[in-house]
């Protein structure tokens, strides 16, 4: 019932409704309905190129802090603004550097997010309270629609709840937030897989903060003197404010996951010894391999999922998550997945798993005790 909704929003619980829109030219009826949720401070799930975002007015902290409460977010971790197109770019941010005009032509509408300075209209929980703010402008239709429907710019984080993998369907959205969020726009799966790269434009000199859909290597015309870290960036725990998303549990399964490093027959090897320690623990595993070395793992005692061939780096950032949630859902234990290599969009799937294995590496040209090194995963108190 509509009069009671605002008042079960006060506990916490809301009906989910999903309404289904066509990806490419979606319905007006159900845009407008979405965008006077946003306009009334309710909360939409949308799908954009990357992953789901879970949407809100940004420039009304009560619907703001809604979003913090859906995905039990630390209050400390800001949010992206996005925004219909980069003309609106100064109802938001202020002393923007010139750069940013010929950033906007190249890359918006688009998977890159850039951190600026934060203009006096956004909700400051927005940013965490932060004078920065975080802006992109989507290319994804169905964002582009809702956002130029509702005239406001919409805070949105990934739709999942905090430190799970980002949701690239509708599915995995109402899956993690059912009853916490009031309308799920579903377009169908996105096509990217993983979130925008993130540039801090703030400090000196540019920052990458996050690997993403823009590979950093695509930035450096633009971006010449661009910092980027040689290796995931990684905050201790309670550190959050000081490099906010850069926690080491982050995008991870409820499976706890190993990442094998090192030549693809000795993986095998490893990963056979491995495997062999947690059936005998009484654990089901799963294996995550790129599609070339599939075959190698037939006969194991594995649930044994393909992430694309490795050379196809959109292929395996688009599908990375979900074949995450896959194995949760085939109800695996543990999931020893290869690592990808570095370079283009690898860097960014490299990012995401190194996450998701909170930093477990096995490299398999050091020798360990697998039994002890193992230890955690085995008790199954590894996180
Ligand atoms: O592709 C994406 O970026 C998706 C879609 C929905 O747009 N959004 C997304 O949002 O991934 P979220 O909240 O899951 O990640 C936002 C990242 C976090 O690492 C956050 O710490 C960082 O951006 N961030 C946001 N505002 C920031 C700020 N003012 N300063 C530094 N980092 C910021
Ligand atoms: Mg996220």
């Amino acid at each position: 019932m509509i009069a009671t909704a605002p008042l079960r929003y006060a506990y916490g619980m809301t009906e989910t409704q999903t309404l289904h829109v066509d990806p490419l030219q979606p319905e007006p009826g159900a845009i407008a309905l979405a965008a006077g949720a946003i306009r009334a401070g309710r909360l939409v799930a949308f799908p954009t190129e990357t992953v789901y975002g879970l949407g809100a007015n940004a420039l009304d902290a009560a619907a703001v802090a809604r979003i913090f409460a859906a995905k039990q977010r630390p209050s400390t971790d800001p949010l992206i603004v996005h925004l219909a197109d980069a003309s609106q770019l100064e109802r938001i941010a202020v002393h923007i550097p010139p750069v940013v005009e010929r950033l906007a032509e190249h890359f918006w509408p688009g998977p890159l997010t850039l951190v600026l300075h934060r203009g006096p209209q956004v909700a400051p929980n927005v940013s965490a309270g932060r004078e920065t703010v975080a802006v992109r402008v989507p290319a994804h239709p169905v964002a582009h629609a809702l956002l130029a429907a509702c005239g406001l710019p919409i805070a949105a984080p990934s739709a999942n709840l905090f430190s799970r993998p980002s949701p690239t369907t509708a599915q995995h959205v109402y899956a993690d937030l059912a009853g916490r969020v009031d309308i799920i726009l579903d377009g169908g799966p996105t096509t990217i897989g993983l979130e925008s790269t993130v540039v801090d434009l703030t400090q000196t000199l540019p920052v990458l903060l996050r690997p993403g859909g823009v590979p950093a290597e695509l930035l450096l015309d633009l971006l010449p003197d661009l910092r980027v870290p040689a290796a995931p960036m990684v905050a201790a725990e309670g550190e959050a404010a000081a490099s906010p998303g850069t926690l080491l549990k982050h995008y991870a399964p409820c499976a706890a996951v190993v990442l094998l490093r090192g030549d693809a027959a000795a993986a095998r090897t490893l990963a056979q010894a491995i495997l062999d320690l947690l059936h005998g623990a009484g654990l089901r595993a799963g294996v995550l391999v790129p599609d070339e070395e599939f075959a190698l793992y037939a006969g194991l005692h594995a649930e044994v999922v393909g992430l694309g061939p490795s050379s196809d780096h959109m292929a395996v950032a688009r599908y990375l998550f979900a074949r995450l949630r896959e194995l949760d859902s085939l109800g695996v234990d543990v999931i020893l997945a290869r690592e990808v290599a570095a370079g283009g969009l690898g860097t960014a799937i490299r990012d995401r798993l190194f996450r998701a294995a909170q930093g477990r590496i096995l490299d398999v040209d050091i020798p360990v005790d697998l039994a002890s090194w193992l230890e955690p995963v085995l008790r199954r108190d590894a996180g």
